[in-house]
Order: C-alpha cells, then structure tokens, then sequence
C-alpha cells in the first residue's frame, strides 16, 4: 500500500513528487524518498535521496540537497518486507537503474539467491530491490539502450503484485511503469506526463487520466505514452477525464475510508494469502516465523477489541485443524491475573496497528515468564512487532476508518495460515483435506467481492431497522465471534445499542429484550448448527423480533422464518467468518450513514489505543 509518483516533462520534478507524496501519505508513512535524472553536459547522473519516517524527514534533507532534473520518481513507503529504515527507504537502485514499487514479489527468496549466485549484493531486505537489479541485469546483457525491453524481460521472471516506476541513466528522457495488482494510474498533460498509485497525486496537474491494467507496461517520454503488453504487443486505449473532487479522489469516490476499506478486502485478503499457500504441497508458509511447533503444548491468544473478535476465531481455527489447545484472553484483562505461562507455551498476540498498550504489555509479560512470542500485526515494526520473537504481517495496508474491517479479516486470513500451518505439523491434518480447505481459500476473495455487490439491499435494511435503539446479533461456533463483531462495528459507528451472542445461549436470557422493536441480526450460513439456528429463530419469530438473516445461497427455507435475508455464497464452515462478517459491516456503514454520524471518525474513539 505505497505511494508512488513519477513526472517527466519540462518542469523541475523535485517540487512535483513531494506534492505528490503529500497527497499520498495516507498510504504508508515509514520512510519517503525521491530519484531524479540530472543531466548535463557531463552525462546523466541519479539523485537518489531516501530517509525513514514521515514526508516532513525527506523534506528537511530536500532542504538542503534538492536534486535538479525534469525526469523523477517519488515514493512513500508502507512496509512490508523489511522494517521501516533508511536502507530499505525507496528508490532502490542497482548499478544505473532505480526502481520503486508497490506490491509484493512472490519468489523474492529464490530471485534473490540467484541474483546473488551471479554476484550481485544487495543493500537492503525489501523485494523491491530484486527488481532494480533484474532490470539492471537485463539491460547489461541488451547493450544498455532499451530501458522498455528490459523491464519487460525482467518483469516475465517476478511472480507476485507490483506497481513500479523505473528510471535508468541511459534513458534520460523516459520513466517506464508497470503494473499487475496493484494500482497505477497515468496522467497525461501537455508537454509532461505523470505516473501514480493514486489519482489524487496528479489531480492538480491534470484530470485526463489512463489506467493501466494487469500486466500491462508503459514507456512514458514527456512527448507521450506508449503501452504495451508483457508479450510486448501494443495495446491502444483511450484516457478518461476524471470529474472526482480532491477529496473524494482520496477516497478513490468513496463516501468515507470505511466504505473504501470494505470494498478493499478482497484485495487485502489476497495480498495477506499471497505466497503463503500451495495447494500442491497443501501447506501454508508464514514466512520465516518459527512456531516451534513440536514445542507448543499450548497456545495463548491476547487482543483487544474486534482484533480480539479475531481472536476467538482463532482458537476455533487452531484447535479444530491442529488440536492444540487454544485459550482466548482480552489483553486488557491478561495480566491483571497472573497469568499462567511459561515455557513450552505460545503467546499469540493479535493487533492491527501493532501499538494496542494493553496487547503490548500482555506480550512483554509473556516473554518475560519464557513463553514464546508470536503476533500477527498489521503496521510493520510497530511496537508489538518489536517486543515479540517473530511477527506473521497482514498485508491489509494503512487502515484509515477507525471502525477496523480490512484489518479483520486479514487478521482471520492470517490465522487461518497459522491453523493450516499447525494442522499439517501435529499430523491432524491430512493433506487431502488441507489441499481442499486451500483451494476453499484461495477462493474467498472472489466471493468476499460478491457480497460487496450486495450493498444496495443492505442499504435498504439499513434504512428499515436503522431507527432502531437495540439490536442484537446472534451466531453459533465460529459464527459467534462474528455476532460480536457485528455488534461492535453497529456500536462504534452509529451509536446504537447492540449486544452479541451465541444463538444458544439466547434463552437463557436476552430473550427477554425481544420484542416487535428488536431487529435481531442472525448468523445462519449452511453447515454444522445451521438447525440449532434455525430453532432459535423460530423463538424470535413467536416473540415478534424482527430478523435479519445472513444465510447461504439456496437456503429456501430461511425465507419463511426471517423478515430479511441477505443470501451470500456458500463456504465450507471453516471459512464463513470471512465472509459473514462482510454483510454486518455494511449494515453498521449504512445505518451510521443514515443517521448522519462521522463513520471515519467516530466520537470518543482513536484508532490506536496506547493509554491503559
Ligand atoms: C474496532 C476497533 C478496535 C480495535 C482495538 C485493537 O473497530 O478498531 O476495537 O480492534 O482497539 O486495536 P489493534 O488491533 O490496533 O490492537
């Protein structure tokens, strides 16, 4: 979730990228920095200036060495492999080339050794660097003269996401972008032209804008733009005029972050999933975190909030596929009873923006009694990361609506990874069935983008319950957490009263509440206690509640029993949570929007809690 920014003309670029950047810093602010052509009469040399920490860093050294050129490329960084510091700052470059990029490279690891089979060294962890020295490397053998060529040569050996922009000192006068999932836009001006992740960079330059699609390569010249394919077929299109304000373009036409980050999860989901599954081999990889499985007689899972929700799918996740034994704890409340931990034990510590205070002390208590320390965090080196032996990231990207959804799922993504991970170590799962569940998996985004599409009829839901004071949310096993997750986003964003919890335990008391005032929101996809479920609605229905129904395309028979029923595509039951919690984010979203509230912003709220 980088910025990236790129002009070619016959302005000075310096000022242009760092406006630019500006416009961009929502998406990652751990390190910023600039390369520009600088060309006299001596030849073409980079300027490559790069410093860790916000715009303001890059800026003050700007201050004092602005590099002077009419080609330039312009990066602010949300990392992902390796932490945020001056090394890994973009651009990256490798002999004349400099390169920065958006995305995740697949095969970094065998890329690099073979990179440096043939004796190329590296200054810096990321992946983006690979491709700097792939480029370099093809351009070397062409003769140094087709910038395009080469990174089209070069861009056939990546597997994974990016969005890069390249500069090379035998190419004075070009930039080439390319893209493959990950977005890039290009901006055509009169006399100069202008690369982007994001609309809003160039919007004060021009609005005739021509979006590349996947695997698609520009060669981008202050004269014009030519595209092509990875095949090196040209590919003709005509730009759009994009009318969006300044402010909505942020939000890429959204209404509110909250609803761009709904609409995100598929891709987020996707890049958290990327390069971490085989279905050949049916296994999940986490990276170079060591979770001494052999090791673990028991694991220990602390957050706070919906990451805790997470959480409690976790432990459901965990036990079922790896029978090890799980124990959920709000971090808050963790170390406040002396906890029994210690060696041979698992902390799983679970946080978005990895500086939670209370998950932070709960790991370095943790830590400090022996245990082993693992978190999956969403903010590279954030704190959290930092107090623990390994961290598992989500690759969710910046999440600006302080109502967490991307975040969420990324976090039940990542457990899953773990769940597999594990199963396939103690032996309880066979590789049959975790090829099955991968194959399950890889096609959750897809279907996370069908429910999406369901927006207008939750919007009409919305609009008939929103004037309710209470509402409750039921959902039994791996569902249940997500009941409580419905509540929580309702709560947070429209400020009404709403509780979650386990369908069975309903008649034990909040039956009472029902009444025909209550909407009760009922978690009822197909799968083991789907009949259960079905019980506990027919109670509703003989108090008068009104149901609201999230169940599984093709289920007939819920139709007779709720007043709604928002159909969603079936998944084995292991998997539901990532999709049923889709429709009660978009509830909470409509109805908050209904009544007007400040959706990104909700009152005494902050999106990262580092008080006790
Ligand atoms: C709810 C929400 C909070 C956070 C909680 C933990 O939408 O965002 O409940 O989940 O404050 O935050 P992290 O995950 O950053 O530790």
């Amino acid at each position: 979730m980088c910025g990236i920014i790129g002009y070619v003309g016959e302005k000075e670029c310096t000022p242009i990228l760092i406006e630019g950047l500006r416009k961009l810093e929502y998406r990652g602010y751990d390190s910023a920095g600039v390369a520009v052509l600088e060309t006299d009469s001596q030849g073409t040399r980079t300027q490559v200036i790069r410093c860790r920490g916000k715009l303001s860093n890059l800026e003050n050294l700007l201050r004092k060495d602005q590099p002077s050129g009419l080609v330039g490329i312009g990066h602010t960084r949300w990392a992902t492999h390796g932490r945020p510091s001056d090394e890994n700052a973009h651009p990256h470059k490798a002999g004349q080339v400099s390169v920065i990029h958006n995305g995740i490279i697949e095969n970094h690891l065998s890329l690099r050794n073979q990179l440096r089979a043939d004796g190329r060294v590296f200054s810096s962890e990321t992946d983006t660097e690979i491709i700097a020295h792939l480029i370099d490397e093809e351009l070397k053998k062409s003769g140094g003269d087709n910038l395009r060529e080469a990174v089209r040569r070069a861009l056939k050996q990546v597997r994974g996401a990016y969005a890069i922009c390249v500069l090379a000192e035998s190419a004075p006068d070009q930039i080439i972008a390319a893209k493959n999932a990950s977005p890039l836009v290009l901006g055509l001006g009169d006399g100069e032209n202008f690369i982007a992740s994001d609309v809003p960079a160039i919007l004060a330059h021009t609005r005739k804008m021509l979006f590349l699609e996947e695997g698609e390569i520009a060669d981008v010249r202050k004269t014009g733009i030519e595209v092509c394919d990875l095949e090196g077929k040209r590919i003709e299109r005509a730009p759009k005029e994009i009318t969006w304000s300044a402010v909505s373009a942020e939000k890429e036409g959204y209404k509110h972050f909250m609803f761009k980050e709904i609409h995100e999860q598929a891709r987020a989901v996707t890049d958290t999933l990327r390069g971490r599954l085989s279905v050949e081999s049916a296994d999940a990889f986490l990276d170079d975190v060591d979770l001494a499985v052999a090791d673990t007689k028991k694991i220990t899972i602390v957050a706070c909030g919906t990451s805790w929700h997470a959480g409690l799918v976790g432990k459901f996740l965990i036990e079922q596929l790896s029978r090890i034994p799980v124990e959920v704890d709000l971090a808050s409340e963790y170390r406040y009873r002396e906890p029994i931990i210690g060696k041979g034990d698992l902390l799983l510590s679970i946080s978005q923006s990895g500086e939670t205070a209370d998950t932070l002390a709960a790991v370095k208590e943790a830590r400090q009694k022996g245990a082993r320390t693992i978190c999956i965090a969403n903010v590279v080196d954030s704190s959290i990361p930092r107090a623990s032996h390994a961290s598992l990231y989500t690759h969710a990207g910046p999440e600006i609506g302080v109502a967490s959804t991307k975040a969420f799922t990324t976090q039940l993504a990542a457990l899953t990874l773990v769940a597999i991970h594990l199963g396939r170590r103690t032996g309880h799962l066979s590789e049959a069935k975790a090829s099955e569940l991968i194959k399950e998996l890889l096609l959750i985004p897809s279907k996370m983008s069908d429910i999406v599409g369901l927006a207008p009829q939750i919007q009409v839901i919305a609009r008939r319950y929103g004037q309710a004071r209470d509402f409750l949310f039921l959902g039994r096993g791996n569902n249940y957490p997500i009941a409580l997750e419905g509540a929580l986003k309702l709560k947070e964003i429209s400020y009404i009263h709403a509780e979650g919890y386990p369908s069975g335990e309903m008649k034990h008391g909040p039956i009472a509440l029902i009444d025909v005032h209550m909407p009760v929101v009922v978690l009822a996809p197909k799968g083991p206690g789907y009949d259960k479920v079905m019980s506990n609605l027919a109670e509703v229905k003989a108090r008068e509640g009104k149901i609201i129904a999230v169940a599984t395309r093709g289920d007939k028979d819920i139709g007779t029993v709720a007043d709604e029923a928002i159909l969603i595509p079936d998944a084995p039951s292991f998997l539901q949570p990532l999709l049923t919690v889709l429709p009660l984010q978009l509830l909470a979203y409509y109805v908050a929007d209904f009544k007007g509230t400040d959706i990104d912003q909700p009152r005494n709220l902050a999106k990262s809690v580092t008080v006790e």
